[in-house]
C-alpha cells in the first residue's frame, strides 16, 4: 500500500482531542485517582545538605492522630536497587542508609488516614543530625570532577595549533543558573497493591521504565506491575525518572496493607524531580578576519549530584555539528555537589551549550564587523560536520531567510544603541540552533471495529503536547477514516511498549509504531478477503492499494475497493487488530546525520535610566520537518519560548551557599515569567519531510527553549553594550 497519499489530516490545525475532557474535569490526572480506604503520605525531608543522621524519633509521630506508619531507614524493609534506564542509573534510594546528600532528602514517609493528619505528624518527627561542611558550589575546588563521564566529547583536527595560529581568538566564559522544571501539575503517586500485584497511578512520562523500576525495587515480574498516566500536567523532563517519592509511596502502601496517595508540594518539587543543572563554561575560537571559523573549542562543567549518575547533560555536545569548522574540541564535565539531583530539562544541555557559543558568535560579529546572520553563513554546515555525511534533511538557510524576512532584520541598524524609541534602548538580536531529537523503538496496536472505528493502542504518554491528537491525525490518515473514527488509548504499561516521552522524540516513535500497525492491518484485511469472490479486493496485494474514505481501494481506480466495515460484516468478524513496532535502532542515538534547525529573533528594550529589560517580539523559524499539526507545533515553540524567557530573564534556583537550601522555593519567590513578561511571539515553519524519519517528522518539543536565551542576550548587547554572560540577566548587570 501506498502511505500519506492524502495531505488532509496530517498537518491540519486539528483541535487537541482531549480538550473537551480536560476543560470539563474529566481528563484524570495522577493526583485525581482514589481508591476506597485511601490513605495519604507526606514526606520528611533532609534539613541538612551533607552528612548523617544521628537518630530518628518517630514515637509522638506514631501517636498522632490517624497515623498509620512511620518509614524510615531504621524499619524500612530492604529493596532492592532499581535497573538502569535509557537514561542511566536510577535515582540512589534514600531510605537505604542514614547518608544525607542534599538538602530536601527524603528521610521519612508518614502514613495516616487524611493528609492533613499525615502533614501533622510529618511536623513531630525527631531527627538529629551529623553535619559535614557541603560542597556547593562548581568552582569549590573540593567538588569531585568527572570528565566525558558519557562519552561525548569531540576531537576533530588541532584545535590548539589552530588557536594559536588565528588571526583573531575569541575567549570569554560564561555560567547559567540552576533552573527547576515546574510542571503546574505537582507530581503525584497513587499506589495500591492487591495481593502481590501493585497499581500505581504517577506522573510519570515513563510508565514502561518505571513499571520496570517497581517491578525490580520490589521483587515482582514486570507483568505484575501497572503504572498509569492518561493524563499528565507537565513535565518538561521531570516525569523521566522513577523518583524515590514514587517507590515510597508503593513501599507505604505495601507497609500499611492501605492504597496511598502522595503529592509533592511545590517546594518539595524543586527538590524532587531534578531540575536544569547550573553551568559553568569556557568558550574559544579561532576565526580568520573574515569570519571563517579555523578554531572551535567549547567546555562546560555542569553540575550533578554527590551519588548519582544519571541523566546525560550534553552542554557540548551539537557544538561540533552546528558550523563548519575544521578543528573542533568540546569537553563536558560535571561537578559533584551535595544538591538534589539535576536532570533533563527540556532541550538538556543544548539550551545551555547554544546560549554561550551563539552569544560569542555575535560577539565575534561585532570585533569582526559582519552581520550576525552573514557571520552564521559563512560557517554554514552544508553536511554534518562531525561525519562528512548529507543530512537527513536541513533547511536552516531557509529558518535565517525566512526568519529575518518576518522580523524585519534590514531594519536593524549595527550599531550598539543606535535603535532608540524616547528613553527607551532598542536592540535586535538573533541566534541559530541545531539540534537533534531523540528517537526509540515503539510500538502500537491498532484496530478497526465492525463499525468502521479505529482503536490505536500505546503505553506512550502525553505531557499535555498533543501525542492524542497526532496519534489520532496520523491513524485516521494512514486509515482513511476521519478525526473523530479514530480512539487513542495511551498512558498505560499494560498496552504495547512504548518509549519515554521525551527528547522531542515520541510524535516520531509513536507515528513510525502506527504507520507500521497500519500497514500491517491493511495487510491482514487483504488476507481476510485473499479468496473472497464477492471482494473487489480479492487477490490484491498490499502495493497495489491504498486508504480512503473508510476502506481500502486499488491505487489507479479508486472504484475498485470497499470499506473495512463491509469486510468485516461479510466475514462475521468483531475486529482486526494489528501490531506494529518501529526501532531506529539498538540506541536511540541517530544512525544517520539527522538533526532539527531553527533561528531566533528577538527585539528587546532596556530603559536607558532604570535597566528594566522587555522583550517585545520574538520571531523564530523553525525546521522540524513535516509538521503533524500546525496548531499544536505553534503552541509548543511558544511554550519553549516563554521558558526561555524565564530562564534568560527570571528563573534561577538559588541555593544557600551555607545549607544547600534552594531558598526561593515557592512560586511566590521563584520568578517565572506572567503574560506581561511574554510578548508577542511569532512562529513560522520551514523545511521539508525528513528523508529517513517516519513521515518526516523531526521532533518539536525542546528546540522551542533553545536559543532564546542568546536571541535576548545578544539583543540586550546590542542595545546597550552590555555583553550578559551569566544568566539569567538581572537588573543589576544592565544598570
Ligand atoms: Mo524532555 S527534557 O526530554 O521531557
Amino acid at each position: 500500500m501506498t502511505t500519506a497519499t492524502r495531505e488532509t489530516i496530517i498537518g491540519d490545525p486539528v483541535d487537541r482531542v482531549d480538550g473537551p475532557l480536560k476543560v470539563t474535569g474529566a481528563a484524570l490526572y495522577p493526583s485525581d485517582f482514589t481508591f476506597p480506604g485511601l490513605t495519604h503520605a507526606v514526606l520528611v525531608q533532609s534539613t541538612i545538605a551533607a552528612g548523617t543522621i544521628g537518630g530518628i524519633d518517630a514515637a509522638k509521630a506514631e501517636a498522632a492522630p490517624g497515623v498509620l506508619a512511620v518509614i524510615t531507614h531504621e524499619n524500612a524493609p530492604a529493596l532492592i536497587d532499581a535497573p538502569l534506564t535509557p537514561l542511566g542509573p536510577p535515582p540512589p534510594f534514600p531510605l537505604r542508609d542514614n547518608r544525607i546528600l542534599h538538602q530536601g532528602q527524603h528521610v521519612a514517609v508518614v502514613v495516616a488516614r487524611t493528609r492533613e493528619q499525615a502533614a501533622a505528624a510529618a511536623r513531630l518527627v525527631e531527627i538529629s543530625y551529623e553535619e559535614v561542611a557541603p560542597v556547593l558550589s562548581i568552582a569549590d575546588p573540593r567538588a569531585p570532577v568527572l570528565l566525558d563521564r558519557w562519552g561525548l566529547d569531540v576531537d576533530r583536527g588541532d584545535v590548539t595549533a589552530a588557536l594559536a595560529s588565528a588571526e583573531v581568538v575569541y575567549d570569554e566564559t560564561f555560567t547559567t543558573a540552576a533552573v527547576t522544571n515546574n510542571p503546574m501539575g505537582l507530581f503525584a503517586t497513587v499506589a495500591r497493591w492487591e495481593g502481590n500485584r501493585l497499581t500505581v497511578h504517577d506522573a510519570s512520562q515513563d510508565p514502561m521504565s518505571a513499571r520496570r523500576a517497581l517491578a525490580t525495587v520490589f521483587g515482582l515480574p514486570e507483568t505484575d506491575v501497572r503504572v498509569l498516566v492518561p493524563y499528565l500536567g507537565g513535565g518538561f523532563g521531570a516525569g523521566l525518572r522513577t523518583w524515590p517519592h514514587v517507590i515510597l509511596t508503593a513501599l507505604a502502601a505495601r507497609v500499611t496493607g492501605r492504597p496511598v496517595k502522595l503529592v509533592l508540594t511545590r517546594p518539595q518539587m524543586f527538590t524532587s524531580v531534578g531540575h536544569r543543572p547550573g553551568t559553568l563554561q569556557r568558550v574559544r575560537l579561532g576565526v580568520t578576519r573574515d569570519g571563517r571559523l579555523m578554531a572551535v573549542d567549547h567546555e562546560s562543567t555542569a553540575t550533578i549530584a554527590a551519588v548519582d549518575d544519571g541523566g546525560v547533560e550534553p552542554v557540548t555536545q551539537i557544538t561540533g555539528n552546528a558550523y563548519s569548522c575544521p578543528n573542533v574540541a568540546t569537553h563536558d564535565r560535571r561537578a559533584r555537589l551535595h544538591i538534589p539531583s539535576p536532570h533533563w530539562m527540556r532541550g538538556p544541555g543544548t539550551t545551555q551549550g547554544n546560549f554561550a557559543v551563539e552569544s560569542a558568535l555575535d560577539e565575534l560579529s561585532y570585533t569582526l564587523g559582519i552581520d550576525p546572520i552573514e557571520l552564521r553563513l559563512r560557517n554554514y554546515a552544508e553536511v554534518h560536520p562531525g561525519s562528512g555525511r548529507a543530512w537527513s534533511s536541513e533547511a536552516l538557510r531557509e529558518c535565517y531567510r525566512v526568519g529575518a524576512e518576518r522580523f524585519g532584520w534590514a531594519r536593524r541598524t549595527p550599531e550598539i544603541g543606535s535603535m532608540r524609541d524616547g528613553n527607551w534602548l532598542v536592540g535586535y538580536g538573533m541566534a541559530g540552533v541545531t539540534f537533534t531529537s531523540g528517537q526509540a523503538r515503539c510500538q502500537a496496536a491498532v484496530s478497526v471495529r465492525r463499525d468502521g472505528t479505529a482503536h490505536v493502542r500505546s503505553a506512550a504518554t502525553d505531557l499535555g503536547t498533543g501525542t492524542y491528537t497526532i496519534a489520532t491525525q496520523v491513524t485516521a490518515e494512514l486509515l482513511g477514516l476521519d478525526i473523530g473514527q479514530v480512539r487513542v488509548e495511551i498512558g498505560d504499561s499494560d498496552l504495547p511498549f512504548a518509549p519515554y516521552s521525551g527528547g522531542s522524540g515520541m510524535a516520531t516513535s509513536l507515528s513510525g509504531a502506527i504507520h507500521d500497525a497500519v500497514g500491517n492491518l491493511v495487510r491482514a484485511f487483504l488476507d481476510v478477503v485473499a479468496d473472497d469472490e464477492s471482494s473487489p479486493l480479492r487477490g490484491r496485494r498490499a502495493d497495489d492499494v491504498t486508504t480512503t474514505s473508510g476502506g481500502i481501494h486499488v491505487i489507479d481506480d479508486s472504484s475498485i475497493g470497499e470499506t473495512y466495515a463491509d469486510i468485516l460484516a461479510r466475514h462475521g468478524l468483531p475486529e482486526i487488530t494489528a501490531h506494529g513496532e518501529r526501532d531506529p535502532g539498538v540506541n536511540a542515538r541517530e544512525p544517520t546525520a539527522n538533526g532539527s534547525f531553527a533561528a531566533w529573533f528577538a527585539e528587546i528594550r532596556v530603559d536607558a535610566d532604570l535597566g528594566v529589560l522587555r522583550v517585545a517580539r520574538i520571531v523564530s523559524a523553525v525546521d522540524a520537518g513535516r509538521i503533524l499539526n500546525e496548531k499544536l507545533a505553534r503552541s509548543q515553540m511558544i511554550g519553549g519560548a516563554v521558558m526561555g524567557i524565564g530562564m534568560t530573564m527570571l528563573e534561577e534556583a538559588v541555593f544557600d551557599p551555607e545549607t544547600g537550601r534552594i531558598v526561593n522555593a515557592t512560586f511566590g519567590d521563584y520568578l517565572i515569567p506572567a503574560n506581561a513578561d511574554v510578548p508577542d511571539l511569532d512562529v513560522v515553519f520551514v523545511g521539508t519531510p525528513d528523508t529517513v524519519r517516519p513521515l518526516g517528522i523531526k521532533g518539536i518539543g525542546e528546540i522551542g527553549v533553545v536559543g532564546v536565551s542568546a536571541a535576548i542576550a545578544n539583543a540586550v548587547y546590542h542595545a546597550t553594550g552590555r555583553r550578559i554572560r551569566s544568566l539569567p540577566i538581572t537588573i543589576e548587570q544592565l544598570l
